[in-house]
């Protein structure tokens, strides 16, 4: 039997090189492996325990949680700090504190950065800044959302001002990606000192109820200055924000319930503000429309709850409350009709009568304009009596802000729907989406009262000379209070001049609101040419 070659033959001890380049080539996977690895460890094992016994996820652990399984997709893992003072030269963890990169929700792409605690207490350094200033620039060429995980000190103390320089290069990118790509910011640690300018500008901001806390300046620096004595979750917490100042749209129990909101709230959001929001395919039974007569009381000083009509008519259970706790006599969201996104904006009569004071006007425009951006078209629902009345009101600037909504409804060119439920008196009228700032179709109920005011208040000015005269004053109010309501207290004379498109049965609005969204659904409206107006901040 003849070989192809001898076993024996020497040449095959060339083998040995081959194997050494293997080696080698093996060795340089397994320096990436490592490297991987090590870049995957955070600020190590010690410092993950402790996170977890402050009740808190680890940065990779939230992304995780947040994002389609085996979608994510990290970029500059191995970026370090170049710093060289405090000793930081030996101290160069892999990832500086905040893990980037890209994922899917619902199989929608979206760019995500979340800080990583464990190192250096997720600070911001320059090299972190620029890794999240790629992520957010990436965001806004690729056209799609950025979603922020919080949980940092702040401002690298050993960095100096290049920690300051990079928060600027946040803020400039949030800003320039306003209005272009949704921003959502979920506080899930400290976010403190200007580092909360960023999820201020962001269009977003969810809290996770414990651990989460924001504020500019912390305890201590308010107790050396002013003398006060406060916790950090009395001072920012989440029940702050989401009661007093408004910043938090919403709050999650656990860091779980946080994320799953955020996926939620992104399910009613396009890529960016030339896609459209995506279509729910999977819609319910269509509520029974006909209950929505018992929902108005009879009384028309009577409150109501407001959210009842609107679970009625839109698709069931597709109402997603934003800023619940905040305003609540104003009330704003994202709900869907045949499965298409819209935002309603709402008076609600349970709180102040639904009267507009300067924070619901501020909650309004803001989610306006939001929606305006975004082509989501907004659905108005109206029950006002008025701005609010009182020295507080007056002195705090509900002129001003009252301005912004006047501002915001009449500057936005996307789909505009109003429902007249019961009152809409005076300027309230006027400000809550009338035909006058540009609305496309204004719809009432039978049950509108559209006037200058409410109808006692009308008659004790016009017969103020007759109450006067009067044997028995308070009869004599009640009967020109009747009359008058009979003349004015409906939707008939806005009906007759054209500013009401439409006096519809109450279970007929869901299909007038459907047809309107479709004949709408090809508007072109063109502002000016200018660079921008000047909105009454
Ligand atoms: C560098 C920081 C840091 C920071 C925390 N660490 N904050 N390192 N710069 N800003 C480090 C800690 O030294 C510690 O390192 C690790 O992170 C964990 O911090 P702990 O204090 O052990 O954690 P905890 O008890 O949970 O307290 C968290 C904290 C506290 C409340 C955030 O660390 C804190 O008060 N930090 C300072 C916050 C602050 O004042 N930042 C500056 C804000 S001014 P070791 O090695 O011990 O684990 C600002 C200006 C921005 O940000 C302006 C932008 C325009």
């Amino acid at each position: 039997m003849s070989f192809l070659f001898d076993l024996n033959d020497t040449s095959l001890m060339y083998q040995k090189p081959k194997n050494l380049t293997e080696i080698q080539e093996n060795n340089k996977y397994t320096t990436l492996h490592d490297k991987r690895k090590k870049s995957r460890e955070g600020g190590g094992e010690k410092r993950i325990e402790n996170q977890h016994q402050k009740g808190k996820l680890t940065a990779r652990e939230r992304i995780e949680l947040l994002v389609d399984e085996n979608s994510f997709n990290e970029i500059d893992a191995f970026v370090t700090h170049q710093s060289t003072k405090f000793n930081m030269s030996n101290n160069r963890p892999f990832g500086d504190g905040v893990v980037t990169g890209h994922a899917k929700i619902s199989g929608r792409t979206v760019y995500i950065y979340s800080q990583d605690f464990t190192i250096f207490g997720g600070s911001l350094g320059r090299a972190q800044a620029t890794k999240i200033c790629k992520i957010m620039d990436l965001a806004v060429k690729t056209g799609n959302p950025i979603i922020s995980l919080l949980d940092s000190g702040g401002a690298r103390i050993q960095e100096g001002v290049a920690s300051l320089a990079g928060y600027g290069d946040i803020f400039y990118r949030n800003t320039l990606a306003s209005g272009v790509i949704p921003q959502i910011s979920v506080i899930l640690g400290p976010c403190a000192g200007g580092a909360v300018y960023s999820p201020a500008l962001t269009d977003f901001v969810l809290m996770n109820k414990e651990n989460s806390f924001m504020f500019v300046t912390g305890p201590e620096v308010v107790k050396a200055v002013t003398g006060e004595e406060i916790s950090f979750y009395e001072l920012g917490g989440s029940e702050v924000h989401s009661n007093k100042t408004g910043l938090c749209h919403l709050v999650g129990e656990t860091e779980e319930e946080t994320l799953d909101l955020v996926r939620k709230l992104f399910s009613y959001l396009p890529s960016n503000n030339l896609n459209d929001a995506p279509l729910e395919a999977n819609l319910p039974e269509v509520n029974n429309q006909k209950i929505l007569r018992d929902l108005i009381p009879e009384e028309d000083n009577e409150p109501y709850d407001m959210k009842g009509i609107i679970g009625v008519i839109f698709d069931s259970d597709s109402f997603l409350e934003l800023q619940e706790d905040w305003a609540k006599n104003m009330v704003i969201g994202f709900s869907r009709i045949n499965g298409n996104t819209v935002g309603i904006i709402a008076n609600q009569p349970l709180f102040l009568g639904g009267a507009i004071d300067f924070n619901a006007a501020d909650k309004a425009s803001r989610f306006i304009r939001f929606c305006d951006s975004f082509n989501i078209p907004i659905l108005t629902f109206v029950d006002v009596p008025g701005f609010l009345p009182g020295i507080k009101q007056e002195h705090e600037g509900i002129i001003r802000h009252g301005a912004k909504l006047l501002f915001a409804y009449s500057e936005a060119t996307v789909p505009k729907i109003s429902v007249i439920v019961r009152k809409a008196y005076g300027g309230a009228y006027i400000v809550m989406s009338s035909k006058h700032l540009g609305n496309d179709i204004n719809l009432a109920w039978p049950t509108a009262e559209i006037a200058v005011m409410g109808s006692e208040g009308a008659c004790r000015i016009l017969y103020r000379g007759k109450l006067k005269e009067a044997e028995n004053p308070d009869q004599v109010l009640d009967e020109f209070t009747n009359q008058f309501k009979e003349e004015f207290a409906n939707p008939y004379q806005a009906a007759e001049l054209g500013y009401v498109d439409k006096v519809v049965f109450p279970e007929e609005t869901r299909n007038e609101i459907i047809v309107s969204l479709s004949i709408l659904r090809n508007k072109r409206e063109q502002a000016p040419k200018r660079k921008h107006g000047i909105f009454p901040v």
